[in-house]
């Protein structure tokens, strides 16, 4: 058996160091060594997208990447998006005054690519309904038919302020 390996990373702005598996995956690393079960498995596969979390800034599918790979990254998972005393995120706010959920196992992936999505569009200009349908074609939903994710994305991108660089 391999050698446990260390690890050290900073999520939602709290340094943790471990020593991992160096066959543990990140999604496992963050729901099972950190209880951050925010952090969904949909598919193990790659397809679904439910465990989208930031890596540097940049949007993962967690259950694609080794824990270790993350050595010395920073990690922002669903429960670090909302404020200091609690208030929602422009997404989550988003999220809730659109409906844009129904079961929610897809909804906090599908915040964490949103807020890639809309980081990286920053300062183009309005975001339209299809850059946002071409910018979450990785996350799937089941339940709601996409139009009220849509709307949530895009009434966030329009709050325009709190989505992470
Ligand atoms: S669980 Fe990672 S993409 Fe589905
Ligand atoms: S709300 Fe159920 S999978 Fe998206």
């Amino acid at each position: 058996m391999a050698q446990p390996v260390g690890l050290q990373v900073t999520v939602n702005g709290q340094a943790h160091s471990s020593e991992v598996p160096p066959r543990l995956l990140l999604v496992h690393y963050l729901r099972d060594v950190l209880g951050l079960t925010g952090t969904h498995v949909g598919c193990d596969t790659s397809n679904c997208g439910a465990c989208t979390c930031l890596v540097d800034g940049e949007s993962v599918k967690s259950c694609t990447v080794l824990a270790v790979q993350c050595d010395g990254a920073e990690i922002t998972t669903i429960e670090g998006m909302a404020g200091a005393g609690g208030e929602l995120h422009p997404l989550q706010q988003g999220f809730w005054d659109n409906h844009g959920l129904q079961c929610g196992y897809c909804t906090p992936g599908m915040i964490m690519a949103a807020a890639d999505l809309l980081a990286r569009h920053d300062g183009d200009g309005p975001i339209t309904e299809a850059e946002v349908r071409k910018g979450l074609e990785g996350n799937l939903c089941r339940c709601t038919g996409y139009e009220n994710i849509v709307k949530a994305v895009l009434a966030a991108a329009e709050a325009g302020q709190g989505v992470p660089a």
